[in-house]
């Protein structure tokens, strides 16, 4: 059976470039880059020269860069070096920004955080996938302490205007974290434009090796140093860099033409509308990322069409990636508005390298005959 692809959002798979590079420097630059002598200085070039070249691509200065274990990594040290550090306050967010800034939150929404004097105000999307801007500007106050906002979301692909209320949160003196894992690659970003204080990037969504991220911090603002330890990135996070992991980043930046994608996005979802025409998709109208087609189908069950369509070797995600097996229904289809059922009856399809518009065919094929299993098992007429 031929086995298909088609979850790039979860995690585009390594890149044979980062590949190469991750085990140039293992072999090569062994040494711990903390080392003074020689092993050492070479490991530490390999890591300056990936730090540069991940600068330059984001618009950012050197300095701004802290090598991370992951973008969940990275968003749990801005948003408690910022709360940390501050008088209890507001944190104003939006209700569909992946778990790894959701839950961090959650500590500052417990009854004794209330009791101290915070709160978190979750702004909601439009039924289009969009949270306004205007409506995060009206829920920040004098007392928020932090905004996050992501820059693409990982569900439907909806682009988010993090300039504007970047624009709002500087000439207001107000911290602003950007969750930019799935823009990178298919945005074009800079940091200093953008003008926040903190942005969080993943290696493994580029083709990079899993389990290496990064944040860029504004000059000037500190960080808490989560794992205090031997204060490597100088002192901002400690820990010896995972430098094959690190150089494999690098190599894979720009390396990936996510646009080339949409051909096969719209292909997809022509093929579906017209083969399945109960099938919506979401956030259709706005701009997205050009690689994500977020499917619903109502009256089916997502992790249902899910495991069928893993039988028939195709890999599709239900719901949230970093939730798939979990059986909560998406908090972003939620918080657009539709209900339970609905937000249950959902599949996300993210193409990316090796794909064709044969997959994209192939993949409307098996909904359309796992569609018509599933109602005939359910007794209705097709
Ligand atoms: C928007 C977003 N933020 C954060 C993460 C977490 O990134 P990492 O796997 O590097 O921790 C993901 C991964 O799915 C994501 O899509």
């Amino acid at each position: 059976m031929l086995q298909r692809y088609l979850d790039f959002n979860a995690t585009c798979p390594p890149l044979r470039v980062a590949l190469d590079a991750a085990e140039q420097v293992a072999t090569q630059a062994p040494g711990n880059p903390s080392s003074l002598h020689w092993a050492g200085r070479a490991a530490r070039r390999y890591v300056d020269d990936a730090r540069d070249k991940l600068a330059a691509y984001l618009g950012a200065e050197s300095g701004s860069v802290v090598f991370t274990s992951g973008a969940s990594e990275s968003n749990n040290i801005a948003i408690h070096s910022v709360l940390s550090a501050s008088e209890p306050g507001a944190i104003v967010t939006t209700a569909i920004e992946h778990p790894a800034v959701l839950k961090p939150l959650e500590r500052f929404s417990t009854d004794t955080a209330k009791a101290q004097g915070w709160s978190v105000t979750q702004v909601r999307p439009e039924a289009s996938g969009v949270v306004s801007a205007e409506h995060m500007i009206a829920a920040i106050h004098e007392d928020t302490r932090l905004v996050c906002m992501m820059l693409a979301n990982n569900e439907s692909g909806a682009v988010q205007p993090v300039q504007q209320v970047a624009d709002y949160c500087r000439e207001h003196g107000i911290r602003m974290l950007v969750d930019a894992v799935q823009g990178l690659g298919k945005k074009a970003l800079s940091f200093k434009s953008l003008g926040v204080d903190f942005m969080s990037l993943s290696a493994h969504k580029i083709g990079g090796p899993k389990g290496v991220g990064l944040l860029l911090v504004r000059r000037g603002v500190k960080l808490l140093e989560l794992t205090p330890g031997g204060g490597q990135e100088r002192g901002r996070r400690s820990g010896t860099e995972n430098v094959p992991g690190i150089a494999g980043f690098a190599a894979a930046l720009g390396e990936v033409d996510f646009e080339s994608f949409a051909v096969i996005r719209d292909r997809f979802e022509k093929e579906l509308s017209e083969r399945l025409p109960l099938a919506s998709i979401i956030a259709k109208d706005v701009e997205r990322t050009p690689n994500t087609s977020l499917v619903m189908l109502p009256g089916m069950d997502g992790e249902t069409l899910l495991m069928q369509l893993d039988l028939a070797g195709f890999a599709v995600a239900s719901g949230s990636a970093c939730a798939s097996g979990k059986l909560d229904p998406s908090h972003v289809l939620m918080a657009m508005g539709l209900s339970e059922q609905m937000a249950r009856s959902s599949i996300r399809v993210s193409f990316g390298p090796g794909n064709s518009e044969d997959d994209a065919i192939a993949l409307v094929d098996a909904l359309v005959t796992v569609f018509q299993r599933l109602k005939q098992m359910a007794g209705m007429a097709v």
